[in-house]
């Protein structure tokens, strides 16, 4: 960490010391401690922010709830496709009657959302109730911006165009005990044309090889056994690093450390997947053999036209080699029906590719024009009903893929790790599978946060029944 940026998390420090005191005249005056509700949206960047809010919401006195009917709530947005947008409004709506009921509540906004200029427009103009906004750049500063928050009754907004430092070592409450996600990147430079990503999330830039590292051993000190390395292009981290370092070296160092027995990341982007990381991959067995990989379409000519840098055949030359690797590798991966210009052939090569690759599982997302993409200026913009009638024609073969796709386990023996008590059915935990597939079993929850055989008895789908195996 640069001086600079340990200077600021000092800094950062005495404003939750300082929220502190606020929030405990708040305890004295109503006579109960104050609760917090973070709400998230979007994807594992954002639930890590979030953790990190938590950390601090809790520091500065707080009672962490998940209900929305709070002294203070704050949704961390998204706004990676249109309904992410509608989503958040229709929250922010719902939160009418409680404010009622607690005049004195604070709501506040930040995340990518706020990184955009007519959202900020629109919050101060019509939700004037909104008592502050931050965006991604300064998450790091949300002390300070909760402290002038809690002693004033203006709206705040506090929202950077860039990152300055990445400012470690503030606290942060994790959601699970026993997993973690670990931030090692933050930022896109990648700029595929559909994507508003980088223009809210900002220049990539990775963090130095000995913070994470730090981090991911104090994580395992704390009880940590699975770690998730997160960034929007994993396989690009290093660049501008003073030390020169590839992700898989990275990964190599991170499953050195004692006491993590599971690694996953996110995200891969095809183009920079190296063979230096299948590699590391195929010979480390802390490494989980899942890969998530998107592919977004199998039309070369729209992957040009996304600005992806692979084609059809060169991805599809790159799962062979995953696969003669890591035999039993599972895929996933993200695909987009309607991109401008998508013509029917386009689209039976996202079929097809499909039908080659075999995915275990698929996130199929409807394009959503975002203003300021070059994508959004395209000509062609594919009719709606075309683009629904493809998307239902793509979930229905990824469905049908993934299913038979998953069942292949079953009837063996996989190391579960058990994450949470079963949410419908009294006497049963959840787990997952190195795979990344879901089984529900009958165990007692003191097996959370461990790693147990289980028989995987019967696929459903996505997930999995079984029962503890006693072979060891
Ligand atoms: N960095 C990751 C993805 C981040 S966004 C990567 O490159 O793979 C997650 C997914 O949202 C993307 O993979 C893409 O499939 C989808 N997505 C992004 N922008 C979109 C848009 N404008 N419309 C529809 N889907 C979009
Ligand atoms: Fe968006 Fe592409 Fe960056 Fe992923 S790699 S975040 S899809 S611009
Ligand atoms: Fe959404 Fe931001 Fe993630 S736009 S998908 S929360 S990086």
């Amino acid at each position: 960490m640069t001086e600079e940026a340990r200077e600021e998390a000092a800094r950062q420090r005495l404003f939750i010391d300082a929220a502190r005191e606020s929030v405990g005249r708040l305890k004295e005056t109503t006579g109960r401690t104050p609760r917090a509700c973070v709400v998230t949206f979007g994807c594992q960047m954002n639930a890590r922010d979030s953790e990190k809010l938590t950390g601090i919401l809790q520091a500065c006195g707080y009672e962490i709830t998940d209900s929305e009917d709070a002294d203070f709530v704050i949704f961390n947005t998204c706004t990676v496709r249109e309904n992410a947008n509608v989503r958040l409004y229709g929250r922010l709506g719902a939160l009418s009657p409680l404010r009622k009921k607690n005049p004195g509540m604070k709501i506040a906004l930040c995340g990518c959302m706020m990184q955009e200029k007519d959202e900020i427009e629109r919050i101060r103009q019509k939700y004037r109730y909104v008592s502050l906004v931050f965006g991604t750049h300064n998450l790091y500063r949300f002390a300070e911006l909760m402290c002038a928050c809690l002693m004033s009754d203006d709206q705040i907004i506090d929202v950077a165009d860039q990152s300055d430092a990445i400012v470690e070592n503030l606290p942060v409450e994790r959601t699970y005990s026993f997993k973690s996600g670990v931030n090692i990147m933050f930022g896109c430079n990648n700029f595929c044309t559909y994507c508003i990503v980088p223009y809210v999330r900002g220049r990539e830039k990775s963090r130095e090889p000995k913070e994470i590292l730090r981090e991911i051993e104090h994580l395992s000190a704390d009880g940590v056994i699975e770690i998730m390395l997160l960034g929007q292009n994993v396989n690009s981290y290093g660049k501008g690093l003073s030390q020169e370092i590839t992700f898989a070296q990275l990964l190599k160092e991170a499953a050195r450390i004692d006491g993590i027995e599971r690694i996953r990341f996110m995200t891969s982007h095809p183009k920079d997947l190296s063979d230096e990381l299948i590699d590391v991959m195929a010979s480390c067995s802390k490494i989980c053999p899942h890969l998530h990989l998107p592919v977004q379409s199998g039309s070369s000519r729209l992957l040009k036209k996304m600005n992806r840098h692979y084609t059809k055949e060169s991805y599809l030359a790159l799962v062979r080699r995953l696969r003669e690797r890591i035999p039993d590798l599972s895929l996933s991966t993200d695909l987009i029906v309607g991109f401008p210009g998508e013509t029917e052939e386009d689209f039976l090569q996202t079929l097809d590719i499909v039908r080659q690759v075999e995915y275990d599982s698929a996130f199929t997302f409807l394009y959503s024009k975002r203003t300021g993409t070059p994508a959004a200026a395209m000509e062609d913009q594919v009719p709606d009903e075309i683009a629904h009638e493809r998307f239902d024609r793509l979930l229905s073969e990824v469905q049908t893929i993934g299913r038979r796709r998953s069942s292949r386990f079953e009837g063996t023996v996989q190391k579960v790790l058990v994450e949470e008590k079963n949410r419908q059915t009294e006497g049963l935990v959840t787990g997952r599978t190195p795979h990344n597939l879901v089984v529900h079993f009958p165990g007692d929850p003191s097996l959370i946060g461990t790693i147990v055989d289980v028989r995987l008895d019967q696929a459903h789908g996505f997930y999995y029944t079984g029962t503890v195996s006693e072979k060891k």
